[in-house]
């Protein structure tokens, strides 16, 4: 049986190329990049919650999870392709939720594969589905008058953070600092509620958290507004319990697709939310 052993920096590498294999998706150096950075991030501010094993062919799998406040995060979860299904993946995950035991909640974004959902389910999660939107945005169907937004800065570190206390119960803390470091951060705060949103280079949303739905749908605008012309764009990880975004993705004539679940513990979908994929 191969031995379970805390990742390492000089892991991070290979997890990437193997996540990057078995997700099936080429990625550009940036994505590369940023994962890397981002799995750097995690294992510098959580190690306990990392997990890899090895056998003479390299990486054999891995889990990355963390804990922010009282929730448990999983942000990514791999066996490479000749071992799945026997089990590795079990005790990786094992290590992972061991790790986050007394936490309140948990939350992961789901892949489609049958073995994961199988591992999750068997863990206690609930499992939402998610929606994804894609296509080009209709810009004709942009409403004239949006809410100024502007720009966020470290100063709004508390401000997110309470937000994200409501929403999901825990804060970003210092995960914002990673998300910032490649994203825009846009920000609504007036009488009638607030909100943030993270947009990366092409306009798509990566986190989005507000106190009201009429908040988060004019940060959701704002977001489709700052779409290159002519270009693919996506809203992703719409739960059905969002239906605020369902709204604004059909308003602007992207197309819905199923993509895989939102895996939950201990809280319901979080409303208005649009989750990140690794940073929950
Ligand atoms: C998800 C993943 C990490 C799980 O690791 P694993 O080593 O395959 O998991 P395990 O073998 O411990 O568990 C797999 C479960 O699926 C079952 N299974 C295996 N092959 C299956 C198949 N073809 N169809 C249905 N179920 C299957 C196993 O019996 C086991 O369920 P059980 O414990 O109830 O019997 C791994 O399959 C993987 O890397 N998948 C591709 C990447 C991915 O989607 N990662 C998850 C991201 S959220």
């Amino acid at each position: 049986m191969l031995a379970i052993r805390p990742m390492g920096p000089d892991d991070v590498g290979a997890a990437e190329a193997l996540s990057a294999i078995e997700f099936g998706k080429a990625r550009s150096s940036a994505h590369q990049r940023s994962w890397c950075t981002r799995t750097e991030h995690l294992l510098a501010t959580d190690p306990g919650g990392c997990w890899v094993a090895d056998d003479g062919a390299g990486l054999a799998g891995f889990a990355v999870s963390f804990r922010r406040e009282s929730n448990w995060l999983l942000a990514t979860f791999v066996v490479r392709g000749d071992l799945q299904g026997a089990g590795l993946g079990r005790r990786l995950l094992d290590a992972a939720l061991a790790h986050g035991a007394g936490c309140e909640r948990g939350m992961l974004s789901a892949s489609a594969d049958v073995k994961a959902f199988r591992r999750y389910r068997a863990a206690g999660f609930s499992l939402h589905p998610q929606l994804s939107f894609t296509g080009r945005v209709d810009r004709a169907a942009l409403p004239a008058g949006l809410p100024p937004v502007r720009e966020g800065t470290a100063a709004d570190l508390d401000l997110l953070d309470d937000l994200d206390r409501r929403r999901r119960g825990a804060a970003h803390g210092p995960d914002h600092a990673v998300l910032a470091s490649h994203c825009r951060l846009i920000v609504l705060d007036r009488a009638a509620g607030t909100g943030y949103a993270y947009l990366n280079d092409v306009g798509e949303v990566v986190l989005l958290c507000a106190t009201d739905e009429g908040t988060a749908t004019a940060l959701l605008w704002e977001a489709a507004a700052s779409s290159e012309p002519d270009a693919d764009y996506e809203i992703a990880h719409v739960t059905t319990a969002n239906e605020w975004a369902i709204d604004v993705g059909l308003a602007v004539r992207l197309a819905p697709a199923t993509e895989g679940y939102l895996a939950l513990r201990g809280l319901a979908p979080p409303v208005p939310y649009l989750h990140n994929g690794a940073l929950l």
